[in-house]
């Protein structure tokens, strides 16, 4: 969502937090703003649109060492020049830049406008400016011009989830930060301190960091941060040094990083696997998990937790786990979990799934089954992220930088990570050595099969023809396939804006078939399994309603002559067929939004990680 970058010390402002905002625009590209000190004066940009309006609008040689930035995705309040941030107080003498939501507004909000405070946004973020700015005066007891009490003050009577930072005109030697819910990290520099909602944004300038913790207010200056606790003392900062650093965006010879992600596929399987897998032994090891076999042992039940696309990956995983490792697992929708008092037995196995780490629902969950005592591990793509952080132990899926707004690498490489954590387990229980290794020999193959298909894909353009202007396209699968299914469409709907429902093929006659009209485009992934028959009896279905049949099959299955376009993906194991059947269909969100002359790599409305509920 929404991203913070923030900086002070002996260099200018300006050129780190246009930096810093252009690299968390993937987080929130609905507006961006910043704010500056220089000379006792408050200075304030904000534009509606992309970092580069800004910077157009934002003069290079503007003074000032001490400043404050945001890009934004809306929460409260539509996308207009008055509701980006920074907001500011009646005297322009205070700033704030927040992620997160302030859950108690309507009644903070009434009772400042009842003393004469005058909104300018629709926002829930103003409410903090105008809180602190009254304490700042001296409002309740609270000591005249110390703005770490100030903020203090108002982060007492808040309600909800904040990343802050707070620039004071009257003091330009120090930013106030605070954190709960939403993350934020302090960078150390050489004479100059920065501070983001995402490291990211600080590669440039260090690697020496200061995670903030939930419930810190932070006091940054150009030597360092002072932490507290929101209601206590002193807490030691731990310094800690960022090992694993992605670079810039960039689409390389690629004209957009989705595609490129796409096309790094193999490349990123071949990383998640190196080194987790001893074939001699049919087996896996992966130390993240830290887990004795004897633990292994043991395990009532697996958990896969997520949203979106990793949601898609958890129901893959416990497809996996289920059939081979004959553990009972269950995956489920990270923001439905959290919120549903779940049983969380001690002796079960949950993972979070999250590329970005930092999905508060799915933090949110990993909360839920700590407060009640179970083992929540992470299978998550940043390094260092929230989730990673929380959880402690798990398992990094290493796809690699993942800048487009839908997620591709980081769904297969979810999967893949899976696919090892189920051989593991699997060779605990019932699978054979012999088993394992051939196991292992069929996964070991797929990064060149995607290599393979990716070269040649099909007629993708065939299927964009029947897509781009469809009403509705229908997409199923059975079994393994029904994720793919589910993310095929999801991918079409976010980047291309096609209406798409997806469903498991078995159900789709027990109502979805009722939107069937001659000429309706459906999508049918049917690879060679055990449901393959069962699959093409409901592509049956479809065509005796008048639909158009594409299907997604392996290579060398006659499947393909029952439907109106048929796209072929190598063979592989069953297991994996999802790594293969995805492909299409990722090439096709791809290429529709291509043609729909969509913003391809930051779809509408949407943000690369979703930091608030
Ligand atoms: C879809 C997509 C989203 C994410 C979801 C979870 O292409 O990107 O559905 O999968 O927001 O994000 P992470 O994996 O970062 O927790």
């Amino acid at each position: 969502m929404c991203g913070i970058v923030a900086t002070i010390g002996l260099g200018p402002a300006i050129p780190v937090l246009l930096d810093g905002l252009r690299r968390l625009e993937y987080r929130g590209y609905d507006s961006a703003g910043l704010a500056v000190v220089d000379g006792g004066q408050l200075t304030l940009h904000r534009q509606v649109g992309r970092v580069r309006e800004l910077a157009r609008q934002v003069p290079g040689t503007l003074p000032g060492h001490v400043g404050i930035a945001h890009t934004r995705w809306a929460t409260h309040g539509k996308v207009t020049q008055a509701n980006a941030h920074p907001h500011v107080d009646a005297d322009r003498r205070i700033a704030v830049v927040h992620n997160g939501i302030i859950e108690n507004m309507g009644v903070l909000k009434a009772r400042l406008q009842a003393s004469g405070v005058v909104f300018r946004s629709e926002t829930d973020s103003e409410i903090l400016v105008h809180l602190i700015s009254r304490y700042y005066a001296g409002e309740d007891g609270v000591p005249a011009g110390d703005p770490l009490a100030a903020v203090r003050a108002a982060l007492r009577v808040v309600r909800g989830t904040w990343g802050i930072a707070v620039l004071f005109a009257d003091e330009p030697d120090m930013i106030i930060a605070a954190r709960n819910g939403s993350p934020l990290v302090v960078g150390l520099g050489d004479g100059q301190t920065y501070l983001a909602s995402d490291p990211h944004a600080l590669i440039a300038y260090t690697r020496r960091v200061v995670f903030l913790e939930d419930g810190d207010v932070a006091r940054i200056d150009a030597r360092g941060v002072q932490t507290f606790q929101l209601d206590g003392g002193l807490v030691d900062s731990v310094i800690e040094t960022m090992d694993e650093v992605w670079g810039d965006e960039d689409s390389g010879d690629y004209p957009h990083l989705m595609l490129k992600e796409i096309y790094e596929q193999p490349e990123a399987l071949e990383r998640c696997l190196s080194g987790r897998i001893v074939p001699a032994g049919g087996t896996a090891k992966l130390g993240g998990l830290d887990m004795a076999p004897k633990d292994l042992a043991k395990l009532s039940r697996v958990g896969l937790l997520g949203c979106g696309t990793a949601f898609h990956a958890c129901q893959v995983g416990v497809q996996l786990i289920e059939q081979l490792a004959r553990v009972p697992a269950k995956a489920e929708i990270a923001s439905e979990f959290r919120h549903r008092n779940p049983l969380v037995d001690p002796d079960a196995l949950f993972f979070a799934l999250s590329q970005s780490g930092e999905t508060a629902d799915t933090l949110g969950a990993v909360r839920e089954i700590q407060v009640k005592g179970g083992t929540v591990m992470g299978i998550v793509n940043v390094v260092g992220s929230s989730i990673a952080r929380s959880c402690g132990r798990g398992v990094y899926i290493h796809s690699g930088p993942e800048m487009a707004v839908a997620s591709t690498k980081a769904f297969s490489n979810m999967i893949s990570a899976l696919a090892v954590f189920t051989l593991m387990l699997a060779r605990q229980r019932t699978l054979s050595a012999y088993d394992g290794r051939l196991y292992v020999e069929q996964l070991l193959a797929v990064p060149d099969l995607v290599r393979r298909y990716l070269e040649n894909p099909g007629p993708i353009d065939t299927l964009v023809e029947w897509v781009k202007d469809a009403g509705l396209v229908l997409f199923l699968g059975r079994g393994l396939s029904a994720p793919v299914a589910a993310e095929g469409a999801l991918k079409l709907m976010e980047v291309a804006y096609v209406p798409c429902i997806a469903y498991p093929s078995g159900e789709m006659k027990h109502g979805p078939i009722a939107l069937l009209e001659t000429g309706s485009p459906v999508i049918v992934i049917a690879p060679r399994d055990e449901l393959r028959d069962k699959t093409l009896s409901n592509l049956q279905e479809c065509k005796a309603r008048g639909a158009r049949v594409a299907i997604i099959h392996t290579e060398g299955d006659d499947i393909a002559q029952h439907a109106d376009l048929s796209i072929a993906v190598p063979e592989t194991s069953p297991f994996f067929s999802p790594l293969l059947t995805v492909l299409p269909l990722q090439l096709l969100a791809y290429r529709t939004g291509l043609a729909l002359g969509c913003d391809i790599d930051r779809p509408r409305n949407l943000a690369k990680s979703v930091t608030v509920e």
